[in-house]
């Protein structure tokens, strides 16, 4: 079937693409592990051309898969192999509508690179602190679809906390006007909300007004050794009350990562030696420029309340070794050990990933009932359990034995399971921020209370009667 002649007359010639090579980069995900096919990528330029696409699609009973950078983790932009659907890519509508320095917000289109923000934020002497290390490729109508976490959620929330408003073309091509970007609305339902985390499945978003802080002035970054998971989660408690709510990042790495990272990117400095069979990575921040400012003896109060605090640790055997940056090109050799996780463990190979969130009080629990159960299955497996241990979000990865394993391939659906057996003993989430897509889109249905289940699908018929949006994700 060819459905391309309903849409060639809505775009320019130049934003379609149909030809095999050029679409190939828009069908598989980042990870390779999807692959999927379409008769044509969609680049519209603005809400209108998405309105009048959705409006044929809906007339004609076809298949659209919006995409951002493509960066998702769980194979939700990636359209299935039929060849039918459509992919629809937002990455040409990155106008910034509005910024706004007394309300503190912006009114942006959904392909807006996130770091592009970032910087435009900065410009105007503020911040935008949703970050992760795809920031260079993601976008924020991604990030909004996927409700994103990242490294900052510690101290400002997931991306759905940072947003005021949004703006939703529906799947018959209706645009929802939400954009406003009031502080406070309490007129009814906040509908925005189904369509933030709703992973392209209920609308298309094509702008948001997003909240804007205070830009930092002064950091202090350390990476230091702990005992074990439960001990990072009480220095992080007592972290949060000594610098008065200034934690910006607290992130949890095992050897295993560093580990990997090094060995991938030889380039990366060895932060601790030896390495310690668990480090975190942690981050204060203040928006008053004294606390990075030297004092008469020479002292800058925000490095000077981080050592303290170190050294307090370190007295009370909370930690065993620590290292501070004591400028921003340490601090950013810290980072990029972190910022290369995701990237070296893919490169190491075909791990298997999670993506699970605990209370902050199960995390260890949680930890050694996953250990336990994955030696149940391969011993010799590397266990490479990194992330954001502020927000109880593990990403429990395992990864195959040094050297590789001859039978990888069929130890991961056991070891995936080992993962899920030990998080249903917490009552944990099979997904804190990459969403559900089509990786979970089965489990989903295993884990999910029955009526908010069957809540899900009737909203899903009401905004998508015919199925057109997405089919295949989250839920049918
Ligand atoms: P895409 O991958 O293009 O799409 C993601 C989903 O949203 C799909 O279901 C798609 O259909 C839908 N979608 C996209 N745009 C729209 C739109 N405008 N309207 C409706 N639906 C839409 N995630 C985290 O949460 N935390 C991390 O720390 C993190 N780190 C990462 C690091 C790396 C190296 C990589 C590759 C990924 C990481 N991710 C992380 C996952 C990913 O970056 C995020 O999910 C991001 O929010 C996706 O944005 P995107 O623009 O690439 O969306
Ligand atoms: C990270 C991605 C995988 O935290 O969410 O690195
Ligand atoms: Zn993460």
């Amino acid at each position: 079937m060819n459905n391309i002649q309903h849409f060639n007359d809505l775009l320019d010639e130049k934003d379609i693409l149909s030809l095999a090579d050029d679409k190939a980069p828009f069908l598989q995900d980042w990870r390779g592990n999807y692959t999927g096919d379409a008769e044509a990528v969609l680049f519209p330029r603005n809400t209108e051309q998405v309105s009048a696409i959705m409006r044929r699609a809906y007339e004609q009973g076809i298949i659209i898969v919006p995409q951002g950078g493509n960066t998702g983790l769980v194979g939700g932009g990636i359209p299935d192999n039929t060849g039918r659907a459509f992919v629809l890519s937002l990455s040409r509508m990155n106008k910034v509508r509005a910024f706004s320095e007394a309300n503190r917000s912006m009114v942006v289109e959904a392909g807006c690179i996130l770091q592009d923000l970032h910087k435009l934020a900065e410009e105007h002497d503020l911040y935008f602190p949703l970050n992760l290390a795809a920031k260079g490729s993601c976008t924020i109508g991604g990030n909004l679809s996927t409700n994103a976490g990242g490294v900052n959620v510690v101290r400002y929330g997931n991306t759905r906390d940072l947003c005021l408003g949004i703006e939703v073309v529906l799947c018959d091509g209706r645009v929802m006007d939400l954009l406003s970007p009031l502080r406070k609305d309490n007129t009814g339902y906040d509908l925005k909300q189904l369509f933030i985390g709703g992973e392209g499945t209920l609308g298309i978003i094509t702008a948001a007004s997003m909240k804007l802080f205070s830009l930092p002035k002064a950091r202090a970054t350390a990476l230091a050794a702990i005992p074990d998971i439960a001990t990072g989660v009480e220095l992080l408690g007592k972290l949060q009350s000594a610098s008065g709510e200034q934690v910006e990042a607290f992130e949890i790495m095992p050897k295993t990562l560093l580990d990997v990272v090094l060995k991938q990117f030889p380039d990366i400095v060895r932060p601790l030696d030896p390495i310690p069979d668990f480090m975190i990575l942690m981050e204060i921040a203040s928006s008053d420029a004294r606390d990075g400012t030297e004092d008469e003896a020479g002292r800058i109060p925000i490095l000077e309340t981080l050592e303290e605090f170190l050294a307090d640790s370190f007295e009370a055997g909370l930690i065993t070794d620590a290292t501070m940056a004591r400028n921003e090109t340490q601090r950013q050799q810290l980072w990029d050990i972190r910022e290369h996780a995701p990237e070296s463990t893919k490169r190491e190979s075909n791990p298997v990933n999670s993506d699970i969130s605990v209370t902050r009080a199960d995390l260890q629990r949680f930890y050694d009932f996953a250990v336990e159960e994955v030696k149940k299955v391969c011993p010799e497996s590397r266990i490479c359990s990194y992330g954001h241990l502020g927000d109880g979000n593990l990403h429990f990865n395992i990864i195959e034995k040094e050297g590789g394993d001859p039978d990888w391939q069929a130890k991961k659906e056991p070891l995936k399971a080992a993962i899920y057996i030990a998080l249903a003993k917490v009552k944990g989430s099979i997904s804190a921020e990459h969403g559900i897509g089509v990786m979970k889109f089965d489990q989903l249905k295993q884990v999910k209370d029955p009526v908010a289940l069957s809540l899900m699908s009737q909203i899903k018929h009401l905004l998508d009667p015919k199925a057109i949006l997405n089919p295949g994700k989250v839920i049918d």
